[in-house]
């Protein structure tokens, strides 16, 4: 590794105490960091370095999911240097330029774990200062999604950007990336034989992606008023989801390639048209309701809300990826916020057999083949399929071979580790590529405008109760419907 300094800009945000200082702390604690590494953490506020050493104390204590000991802690704190800053003056950066110049190790990771708005101005400082500059060591700058609000706004904070970065430079992440779960539909895909023939519109009848979250927005409904489902979990992370289910087999596993087919499937998604975002998307915001056995607000009574606010805490989205492969499949999206249950999910269902020899047995319709790859709260592989019930009978009953991945309580590193550490070392495979971004924004750019004229009505669901049976409205044949947890077809 090189010697670096990693400087957090916003450290005193949720971000930096809740993934960024805990993932840095789980990587020193497996000796993943190299002894000289050095931690530069900058916020607004004024904190003395011992009133600073004690917070990210207490903050490794909350969010450390390991045994940590004293010696662990002190070795981690010996790396920090607290610097206070205003990023809207030039001085700030003045003054941080040199303090990484007077003792600091030679290459530099600026990670903006900050508001969007500030994106631009801190980057043009520096550059404008020369920090970005790489004649003879390394500079990355971190970028946080999401990435503009949509189409033209990215593109035109792209068009900032590259004024003083480079795109290899620039680390647009993804947290999602990160999550091993997600790595290894890659994995599944590609080091097998056995899916890829059946892989495509000839025997997959859909595809649904889903993140349901019991979690309200909690604090962050500040950012929340501005962002909604749709542009915070659905252009992301979850079209990320998509385009590793979707993708062909890269020419080899090099950022670029990768992030070529990835591109391929968002550009293949077939544009909704204005008509057609009724029949393609819905949206919904959380009433007050009951959260294991808690009541809990609804959205609109969350602080800092507006109280007529149509902002979606719930998105569903059809999507078509037209290419050979997948012509007519539809990819069903959907994320929500106090739902009834938190998982993360990816269900395959496959087409009926052709003929089906069964069907006046003792069952009305024999339920499909599903593969689930399940990332959260377990992370496994079922594959449902019918067999024959034990007994003289011919009936039929459905089973599962199932293959947990890791189970709930089982150590399991946070996804901002493996990514700092590529950031570290410079492997930017997992970070999307400005073109990514932008596709993902064409796909749900029609659906934010369309939403964006609807500003007297938001369908609502209790919090801790599934969505309202209008979503229905997006499935493509009456027996479509979301699958729940991991409960087996019946
Ligand atoms: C973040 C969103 O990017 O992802 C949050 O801003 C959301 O609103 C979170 O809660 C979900 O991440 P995960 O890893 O818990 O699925």
């Amino acid at each position: 590794m090189d010697s670096t300094t990693i400087v957090i800009l916003g450290a005193t945000g949720n971000l930096a105490e809740v993934k960024l200082i805990p993932s840095l702390f789980h990587l020193d604690a497996a000796n993943l960091l190299d002894d000289d590494l050095k931690i530069i953490c900058s916020g607004r506020r004024e904190f003395s370095q011992k009133q600073w050493t004690e917070n990210i104390k207490q903050i490794v204590k909350q969010h450390s999911r390991d045994e940590w000991n004293d010696k662990i802690i002190k070795k981690f704190c010996s790396r920090i240097t607290y610097f206070a800053g205003d990023y809207s003056n030039t001085a700030t950066f003045a003054d941080l330029k040199q303090l990484l110049e007077s003792s600091f190790p030679p290459n530099h990771v600026f990670y903006l774990s900050v508001a969007p708005v500030h994106y631009v101005p801190i980057v043009k400082f520096l550059g404008n200062k020369g920090m970005l500059e790489e004649s003879s060591h390394w500079r990355r700058v971190v970028i946080e999604k999401p990435f503009g609000h949509d189409l033209e706004s990215a593109t035109s904070l792209q068009m900032m950007l590259k004024r003083h970065l480079k795109e290899s430079q620039t680390y647009r992440i993804d947290h999602y990336m990160g999550k091993a779960m997600v790595q290894n539909i890659l994995v599944s895909r590609f080091a097998n034989l056995m899916l890829e023939p059946l892989w495509n519109r000839n025997y997959i009848d859909h595809v649904q992606i889903t993140r349901t979250e019991k979690l309200g927005v909690g604090t962050r409904s500040g950012f929340y008023e501005k962002t909604g489902a749709l542009r915070d979990m659905l252009q992301s992370h979850l079209m990320q989801l998509m385009s590793l289910i979707a993708m062909e087999p890269p020419i080899s596993m090099d950022a670029d390639d990768l992030r070529d087919e990835k591109v391929k499937v968002l550009k293949s998604v077939r544009p909704i048209h204005p008509n057609a975002v009724h029949a393609q998307s819905f949206r919904a915001q959380y009433a007050e309701g009951v959260i294991d056995g808690v009541r809990v607000p609804g959205y609109l009574d969350e602080p800092n809300v507006e109280p007529e606010s149509v902002t979606e805490t719930y998105a569903a989205l059809k999507l078509y990826v037209d290419n050979w492969r997948w012509h007519g499949v539809p990819f069903y999206l959907r994320t929500g916020k106090r739902m009834a249950e938190a998982s993360t999910m990816v269900s395959i269902c496959f087409k009926q057999p052709p003929k089906q020899f069964f069907r006046n047995l003792h069952i009305d319709r024999i339920p499909p083949n599903w593969l689930i790859m399940s990332m959260s709260p377990e992370e496994s592989m079922r594959l449902e399929m019918t067999v024959k019930e034990p007994g003289l009978e011919m009936t039929t009953r459905q089973i599962s071979l199932e293959a947990p991945f890791r189970c709930e309580d089982s150590n399991r590193a946070d996804a901002y580790e493996g990514l700092l550490l590529d950031v570290i070392e410079g492997d930017r495979s997992l970070f999307l590529r400005i073109d990514e971004v932008e596709y993902a924004w064409r796909i749900v750019d029609p659906v934010l405008r369309h939403w964006a004229t609807e500003r007297d009505y938001i369908s609502t669901h209790p919090a801790g109760e599934w969505e309202p049976l209008e979503v229905s409205r997006i499935f493509d044949k009456s027996e479509h419907h979301w699958r729940i947890g991991l409960e087996p077809e019946v």
